[in-house]
């Protein structure tokens, strides 16, 4: 990082940044380095492109839209920089991991000045000092090198700190890109991390969300005697400071009773579980690789629940996987109605070339593809609405997260992890030290009585005091 000096006299003092995120909270996390090495060179950010000097697309590649997305906007970013020429273009993540879009960027953009992977992010200001100083365009997507430890981090969010605990997968899931692209399993050390959580608390974070394809299977790839993602949990849940730790992703296939039993005995840690589900069929779960049935499935959510009152869980599902018949799909509503999510993301399958479900030649068609999807989301509404109507006339801890769209509301979380708008009591506003109205509640909790359940957010007004 010795280049940080030099790059910031020889030009990120007065110039201005600005990144796009196309991806998950991992892509976040990444995206919030990029931004600790800009500022460290003396940048600024920018709200926008329009008028940035340095543009970063950080790309994602689980579905065809998030590729599209990027296609899409880089037409836009071309006829910016026949404007303004020196504008540098830089694009990283997990899309330029992929041969393929690679060779049409060098094909089809070629004002774009650098190409960089995930793993790349701490070779940033080599790559920058290189387009400056040789004019090269730079492309280094080859590496699978560890993500370097203390790159500078500029956190996007005050309420919620993102941690990542591990890099890349190992379970080619058979529809799924991202262990083509992030490589295979690295767990950080967990004395790494736990520094990184205490530093983070003193700095007055009071939510932190611990990320990894699958936490469950951390520390599988570090020394024997390591911990496991449920001893970093409670290690984590000692430090002082934090009022609720979150993680995601909890893979079913390697969900341990250890790991419930932290989660019971730990209020810190939330009562919630994203648990992704993905399909309810046996026979499609077998094809997708995921390692568990419908069985075990449903024996580790009653146990979950059994164990911590209140849990709350939500999943992910795809519908269409190919050769998906619809006894298959109305195995998945089944499930659906037995498990009674929370709340779920629901996702059309997208052949994402180069796994083997895309050589598949039974691909779904797209009106059953519409019309499984349609019929999916409408069971999740109505379950996702009978879980938010069980906390009408509840009081709720909400760490607010900012002001909502419209005018006047707040916005923030409860410990379950449902959404919730809320307003101010009359005549509380005007008893705020003035300028903190704003932006300045936010990472503050909140006590919130529950007025209203909707499918995908509650309503309510502040009762109380302001934490
Ligand atoms: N590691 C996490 C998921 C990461 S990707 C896990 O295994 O649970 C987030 C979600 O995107 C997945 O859970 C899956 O539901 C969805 N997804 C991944 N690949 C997809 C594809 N090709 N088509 C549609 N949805 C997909
Ligand atoms: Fe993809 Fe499966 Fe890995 Fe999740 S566990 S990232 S779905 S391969
Ligand atoms: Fe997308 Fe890469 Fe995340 S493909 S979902 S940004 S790991």
């Amino acid at each position: 990082m010795g280049n940080l000096q030099v790059l910031r006299h020889l030009y990120g003092e007065g110039r201005t940044y600005h990144i796009r995120t196309f991806g998950c909270q991992q892509n976040e996390n990444d995206s919030e380095k990029i931004a600790g090495i800009l500022e460290a060179c003396g940048m600024a950010a920018a709200d926008s492109a329009d008028h940035a000097d340095l543009v970063v697309f950080n790309t994602c590649s689980v579905r065809e839209n998030a590729d599209d997305r990027l296609f899409g906007n880089l037409g836009r970013i071309k006829n910016l920089h026949r404007d303004r020429p020196d504008m540098i273009v830089a694009l990283c993540g997990c899309m330029m991991k992929q041969e393929r879009h690679v060779e049409k960027i060098r094909r089809s953009y070629s004002f774009v000045d650098m190409v960089f992977g995930p793993s790349d992010i701490q070779k940033l200001p080599e790559m920058l000092l290189k387009r400056l100083t040789e004019g090269n365009k730079v492309y280094a997507v080859g590496s699978e090198d560890p993500m370097a430890e203390g790159l500078p981090v500029h956190r996007k969010r005050r309420f919620r700190a993102l941690c990542t605990i591990m890099y890349g997968c190992n379970n080619f899931c058979t529809y799924c890109i991202v262990p083509y692209v992030r490589g295979r399993e690295r767990s950080r050390p967990a004395q790494i991390i736990l520094d990184e959580l205490e530093s983070l608390a003193r700095q007055g974070f009071r939510e932190v969300l611990l990320l990894g394809q699958n936490v469950n299977s951390y520390g599988r790839d570090l020394q024997a005697g390591s911990a496991d993602f449920a001893d970093l949990l409670v290690s984590a849940a000692r430090i002082v400071g934090f009022d609720r730790i979150r993680f995601m992703t909890s893979h079913p296939k390697d969900i341990t009773d250890k790991l419930i039993d932290v989660m019971a005995t730990h209020p810190v840690i939330e009562p919630h579980l994203h648990l992704p589900l993905q399909s309810g069929s046996d026979r499609v779960l077998q094809e997708m690789n995921r390692g568990y049935t419908r069985a075990a499935y449903l024996s580790i959510a009653a146990r979950a629940r059994e164990a911590i009152p209140g849990l709350t869980i939500s999943t992910d599902l795809i519908v269409g996987f190919p050769g998906e018949t619809e006894e298959d799909f109305l195995d998945t509503l089944a499930l659906m109605d037995l498990v009674h999510f929370d709340s779920a993301f629901t996702f059309l399958y997208s052949p994402r070339e180069g796994t083997p479900a895309a050589m598949r030649t039974d691909q779904i068609d797209p009106d059953t593809l519409r019309d499984r999807f349609k019929r999916l989301v409408e069971k999740q509404d109505q379950h996702s609405l009978a879980s938010n109507l069980s906390t009408l006339g509840t009081l709720q801890r909400v760490l607010i997260e900012g002001m909502s769209t419209r005018p006047g509301i707040y916005t923030g979380r409860t410990p379950h992890n449902r959404l919730v708008n809320f307003t101010l009591p009359d005549g509380f506003a005007e008893r705020l030290p003035q300028g903190t109205l704003h932006a300045g509640l936010e990472n503050s909790l909140a006590h919130v009585r529950i007025l209203q359940a909707h499918a995908y957010y509650l309503e309510g007004e502040l009762e109380g005091e302001i934490e």
